[in-house]
């Protein structure tokens, strides 16, 4: 840094040398001026002698050197304003055209340079920024174009909006007009995340419509003394207890739908002022419509992945409400072990959000399995048990095939679900099928839904067993823990008992067994 600014003059040098210009000016000048008299006077002093050749060669010579020194002195001091010219007005002008028309011609990555002194080093930065905004937003809407997942352009503006206004959290919350509620969709942060990804709140409970309404972003910079005066606010409180103590908020809306609102939160109090409001209101015009075309094809997958669920519960072999309460299950698991080491490092958002959407495919290879097993009333034989664990594979290679589709429009959705479907039955201690994998081999994402498959085909009574009651499910778990289940995991499922409890409750089919059914 400093090197860069020695090389040039800082403003007050450049006034002192200025000033001296000015006076060495007047020095030569008055000088040159002197000689010029004295040579007249002379001269003027032979015409009346009447000697005028002898005496102008002796004015000449009395006053030469003094002139020369003094033309000398001007040309110095007019090279260093030539120079001073050059390096403070001419080259920036020059390497500001290179870049203006750089810029015009498209390549939005050119940059003034940054070591230009102080006052055209401010304009400088400023054009610098204004390019960085641009080139951002024009990033924003190739992404958009190119059909970007909602979650893509989410964690583009996460990385990308740190250059424009402070922030530690960034979040995302989406009405839904039918339900008239508002969804925390995604967020991202520093610290661990409490308001995570599903938490939901009728709309009337919050601001967020007056602020959706008001189309301008609104700023909370002290969001203890706001949770102070809005108790009631719940994700407030929550985001207060990840530690942050300042937000933003943007409405977004596109033509006339509310669509949600981007949160961005700092760790710090009065992190955001006026500009802040003024970029915001800048980048919202690029960020609703691109979150929006995420959205919808997000919910185009959605709709893909339901259709397909629904294959596995067409042949009854399924019931749609295990479907239902394995990926409840499934999920609280996964958000609780998203909280404990080892786990924390490995499952973030997008992991649970995949759990939700393809634990209920984990069975969807049964489609491939003649109904005279896969309907059969009473126990398999050895080898109708073998045909029936191919459903996996089957599954498994049905996915591959839609992700071989949705690799084509560069997309790769269906990672974890072929996991899923392929790896449900492995063991952790590698007595499992269809390979045998034994504990980290087993992909995570397998070991949990497992945990939850098992869970609620124990609480659930099948043609051949009777339904356990939660306790002797939860021992039977416990149990099974490093042979079946990976320890830590089940550690996990103890942790999460009261969040499985909620859900056995809310969504069981019969009244819970008395304690006393048999096991086994
Ligand atoms: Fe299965
Ligand atoms: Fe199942």
């Amino acid at each position: 840094m400093q090197h860069g600014h020695d090389k040039y003059l800082t403003a007050s040098r450049r006034v002192l040398v200025v000033i001296l210009f000015l006076g060495l000016s007047l020095i030569v000048l008055g000088g040159l001026g002197f000689s010029l008299i004295g040579i007249l006077r002379e001269s003027i002093g032979l015409l009346e002698g009447g000697q005028f050749a002898a005496r102008l060669d002796q004015a000449v010579e009395r006053f030469q050197w003094t002139a020369i020194i003094l033309a000398a002195a001007a040309a110095g001091l007019a090279y260093y304003a030539f120079r001073l010219i050059r390096i403070h007005y001419e080259r920036p002008l020059k390497e500001a055209g290179v870049v203006i028309e750089r810029m015009s011609q498209g390549d939005l990555s050119q940059r003034l340079p940054s070591h230009w002194p102080s006052g055209i080093g401010d304009l400088a930065a400023e054009f610098n920024n204004m390019a960085e905004r641009l080139q951002t937003f024009t990033h924003l809407s190739n992404k958009m174009a190119a059909g970007a997942s909602f979650e893509e352009i989410f964690d583009y503006i996460y990385d990308s909006f740190h250059q424009f206004l402070p922030y530690d959290r960034m979040g995302v919350s989406l009405i839904d007009p039918e339900q008239k509620t508002i969804r925390a969709e995604r967020a991202r942060s520093r610290m661990s995340v409490k308001l995570y990804n599903g938490y939901t709140l009728p709309l009337s409970k919050t601001s967020l419509p007056k602020v959706i309404e008001s189309g301008k972003p609104r700023i909370i910079n002290d969001l203890q003394q706001y949770l102070e005066e809005h108790p009631e606010s719940e994700s407030t409180r929550l985001i207060v207890e990840e530690g942050m103590r300042s937000s933003i908020t943007l409405p977004l809306k596109v033509e006339d739908r509310m669509l949600g609102a981007l949160f961005f939160s700092s760790r710090k109090p009065n992190a955001y002022d006026w500009k802040h409001v003024v970029f915001l209101e800048l980048a919202a015009g690029s960020i609703a419509p691109a979150l929006e075309k995420g959205l919808l094809i997000g919910d185009l997958v959605l709709t893909a992945i339901i259709g397909f669920s629904k294959l596995a519960t067409y042949r009854d072999v399924e019931t749609g409400e295990h479907l239902r309460r394995m990926r409840r299950y499934a999920t609280a698991l996964a958000k609780e072990m998203s909280t404990h080491p080892p786990y924390d490092e490995m499952i973030d958002e997008d992991f649970i959000r995949d759990i939700y959407y393809f634990s209920p495919l984990h069975d969807i290879g049964k489609i491939g399995i003649p109904d005279r097993i896969l309907l059969k009333p009473g126990r398999l034989t050895p080898e109708e048990f073998e045909i029936m664990k191919n459903h996996t594979l089957i599954g498994a290679q049905a996915l591959r095939e839609a992700e071989a589709e949705a690799s084509r429009l560069h997309y790769s959705l269906f990672k974890r679900a072929i996991d899923i479907a392929a790896s449900h039955h492995e063991r952790y201690d590698g007595t499992g099928y269809p390979l045998g994998l034994k504990g980290d081999e087993i992909p995570l994402c397998a070991r949990i839904v497992a945990l939850a498959d098992v869970f609620d085909a124990l609480t659930s009574p099948r043609p051949y067993k009777p339904a356990y009651s939660f306790n002797e499910a939860v021992k039977m778990i416990v149990a099974a823990k490093g042979t079946h289940f990976e320890p830590g995991i089940v550690d996990c499922f103890l942790s999460a008992l009261d969040e499985f409890r909620v859900i056995y409750d809310a969504f069981r089919e019969s009244p819970e067994p008395q304690e006393a059914v048999q096991l086994g």
